[in-house]
């Protein structure tokens, strides 16, 4: 287990008041927050994206709270010090405010989450302040915005032209003012990146928005191509651990198959005299079955 001391908002804005970048990662279950607790990985993000990279659903609309949840309480037991945020999924916060507070409150409370991510800009700045005045903290998420692929034209890059990117800019100003304590900018062309996080007073955290923000997210199934539908153009592969499992379980299937598995470190044994005993055992109560 690491040593490493809690990962506090203390930490992350003496980082970024450093000028050091922030590390981030999403993780959806125990092992691999176990993994990336060891490796230091100081934001941990409990990504609605498991609903694709996780559940198999070909976006994250279905997600529900339930699902989370469930997925935040692992991640927390793997990474006791990480800095967790709880991303909430399609429909928990934009019906209303107290919505919104509700179902963050959830995950501080059911999964020891440290803050929680919602999408969108100046038409949820109502949202993002009403849950950081219930005390928790809250990180905004603008540009390509998964939730709203229908709305966005799909999985795109976002603020291509003048006016769009114009508006991701206000956008970030309006959830910095909201209280927002990082914002997320995911898929926006690297010079809008860089412009925000000049202006910004808060860690802006890159997705494929280029090197100049205060911190690096990727999508940990993209990382070890263990998302076989497409591969990001952002993601960088760091190893193949699809195509390690895919030889490791067609190996098992070959062994088995010719009886080269298991072999006897893969079972117990028992002890001759035990089993002359149990013989003896066997015999003797079938024998008074018969009586
Ligand atoms: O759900 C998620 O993993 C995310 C990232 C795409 C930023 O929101």
């Amino acid at each position: 287990m690491s040593d490493r001391k809690k990962i506090t908002l203390p930490t992350l804005y003496e980082k970024h008041q450093k000028g050091e970048p922030i590390t981030m990662l999403t993780c959806y279950d125990y092992p691999t927050a176990f993994l990336q607790e060891e490796a230091d990985v100081e934001m941990i993000l409990v990504g609605d994206s498991l609903g694709m990279t996780i559940l198999g659903y070909e976006s994250t609309l279905p997600v529900t709270m339930e699902d989370m949840i469930r997925h935040a309480q692992a991640v927390r037991r793997g990474a006791p010090t990480a800095w967790l945020i709880g991303d909430m999924p399609y429909m928990t916060y934009q019906p209303s405010v107290e919505t919104a507070i509700r179902n963050a409150g959830r995950f501080m409370a059911e999964a020891a989450c440290d803050a929680v991510k919602l999408e969108g800009g100046r038409e949820m700045a109502d949202r993002m302040a009403g849950i950081v005045a219930a005390g928790i903290p809250c990180m905004g998420h603008l540009g390509l915005t998964p939730q709203s692929a229908s709305s966005l034209g799909g999985f795109r890059v976002q603020g291509r032209d003048a006016a769009r990117a114009a508006r991701i800019v206000e956008d970030a100003a309006i959830l910095e003012e909201a209280g927002a304590y990082s914002i997320l900018l995911e898929m926006v062309p690297d010079r809008v990146c860089h412009m925000i996080t000049d202006r910004a007073n808060i860690p802006i955290i890159s997705l494929g928005s280029g090197p100049d923000s205060d911190g690096q997210l990727l999508i940990f199934h993209d990382m070890f191509g263990l998302y076989p539908r497409f591969k990001p153009k952002m993601a960088k592969v760091y190893g193949n651990a699809g195509e390690v499992i895919l030889n490791g379980v067609r190996k098992y299937v070959e062994e088995v198959q010719n009886r080269s598995f298991p072999q006897p470190e893969n079972w117990f044994s028992m002890k001759d005299d035990v089993y002359g005993e149990l013989l003896k055992y066997l015999e003797d109560t079938s024998t008074k079955d018969d009586d």
